[in-house]
């Protein structure tokens, strides 16, 4: 069937088989052209197929040669209705890690459940022995909790007081004011139960009893922090109890993984478009400031030159990995930089509906958008019949 992108909201409903297979492969060809990484040779990334953890398998697979498990929640396709963009990313990546001679298997499931994680230790018991490097990047908007049955939905919500800011919607390119209402005690309580590190814990746990880890085995779970301007909706709301929890909870694992010499980490990494990003108020309208003056500056950085950089140059060195005073890893740092925060300050107080054409890059943010679903790569006939049907047998 011919394939064209289908909006509602902050959504698209449809993906291109052919453009994420396209997205796969361009990721691979930039990890390609960085050279060998030292890194981790048995690797398990949960929340594999898109974004963070997609990029972080890539960039385990083929810097270093790396055999991969992935876990991720997609859809698959079905007769005349294509699958989740996640669902073809990791049928692509397969591919092309088995053309490669990598080892390369998936789970398609709620990582949350304890029937997932334990379809998980199976496979590695079966098939890798021990993993070495355990990558957790998932979003989600709800975790059914596997102890008490609780289903926990995650909110985005300032604490305290309403908050009133500017704010984009980035299919029409109007800026409007939008106000959201603080948060009940309730929503931080849930927001953790999803976003938090409870369930990085289970896992890390659970691969620990049944002796799956390494000697010297490390993970890495990704955080934000970003600038004052999203604070009070992002780091200071909700989302950001839960990112303090999971920060606190690398502390715990590294305890918990002393006898093995193992040890956790938490990165904090470059606000990007992904689904999740694009759903929370404020942060299109700061992307698309924050891309134009990257961009000028030559500095600009995708979910996979985020995470070449972190292997490269943190995580993979042979020497300490560098970490902040809270024991943070930072690939923030170029987003961070003062000189850049302070040319996104100013351009945010200029920000109109008919200033934004100029002084932010919406056409960036869109082509990004659209790209999640595969759309608007180069090197794809999107007016062709689109296989939507792909088969993948080691995807289970
Ligand atoms: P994403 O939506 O692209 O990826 C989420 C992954 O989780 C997908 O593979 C999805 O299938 C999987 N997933 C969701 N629910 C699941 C479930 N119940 N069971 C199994 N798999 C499930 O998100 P992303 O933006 O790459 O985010 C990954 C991490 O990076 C998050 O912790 C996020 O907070 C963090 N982060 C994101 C940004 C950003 O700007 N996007 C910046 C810094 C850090
Ligand atoms: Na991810």
């Amino acid at each position: 069937m011919i394939i064209e992108p289908r909006m509602r909201g902050f959504i698209c409903l449809t993906s291109h088989p052919d453009g994420c297979a396209q997205s796969v492969k361009n990721q691979i060809e930039y990890i390609k052209s960085k050279g060998d990484i030292n890194g981790a040779k048995k690797v398990l990334v949960i929340g594999a197929s898109t974004g963070f953890g997609l990029s972080s398998r890539i960039t385990a697979a083929f810097g270093s040669n790396a055999a991969t498990i992935g876990v991720f929640f997609e859809k698959p396709p079905t007769v005349g209705r294509p699958g989740s963009p996640g669902w073809y990313n990791s049928a692509a990546f397969e591919n092309e890690a088995s053309k490669a001679g990598l080892y390369a298997k998936s789970i398609n499931g709620d990582a949350f459940s304890n029937e997932i994680k334990k379809q998980t230790l199976d496979l590695i018991k079966s098939d890798l022995g021990q993993i070495d490097l355990i990558i957790y990047s998932l979003a989600s908007p709800v975790r059914l909790h596997p102890v008490t049955g609780v289903l926990h939905r995650s909110v985005l919500k300032p604490i305290g007081q309403k908050f009133t800011n500017k704010t984009v919607d980035f299919h029409t390119g109007i800026v409007s004011e939008v106000s959201i209402e603080p948060c009940t005690e309730e929503d931080i309580t849930n927001t953790i139960a999803v976003m938090g590190g409870e369930d990085w814990a289970m896992w890390i746990d659970a691969l620990k009893a049944e002796n799956l880890l390494a000697e010297g085995a490390s993970t890495v779970a990704y955080s934000y922090i970003g600038p004052s301007l999203t604070e009070a909706v992002y780091r200071k709301g909700t989302i950001g109890q839960a990112k303090d929890h999971l920060e606190a909870t690398a502390f715990e694992i590294t305890d918990s993984l002393k006898s093995i010499g193992g040890k956790a980490f938490v990165s904090v990494n470059k606000a990007l478009v992904t689904q999740a990003s694009s759903a929370i108020p404020v942060i299109p309208l700061y992307i698309s400031l924050l891309y134009k003056i990257m961009k000028e500056e030559g500095i600009h950085e995708g979910c996979i030159e985020q995470i070449q950089r972190l292997f490269q140059e943190r995580l993979y060195t042979g020497n300490e990995i560098p970490t902040d005073e809270k024991g943070r890893i930072r690939i923030d740092d170029w987003e961070m930089r003062p000189d850049v925060q302070e040319k996104v300050a100013a351009l945010w107080k200029l920000a109109t509906t008919e200033t934004l054409p100029e002084i932010g890059d919406l056409i960036g943010y869109k082509k990004d958008f659209l790209n999640l679903f595969g759309f608007e790569f180069e090197g794809v006939d999107y007016a062709a019949e689109a296989n939507e049907m792909v088969a993948v047998s080691s995807i289970v």
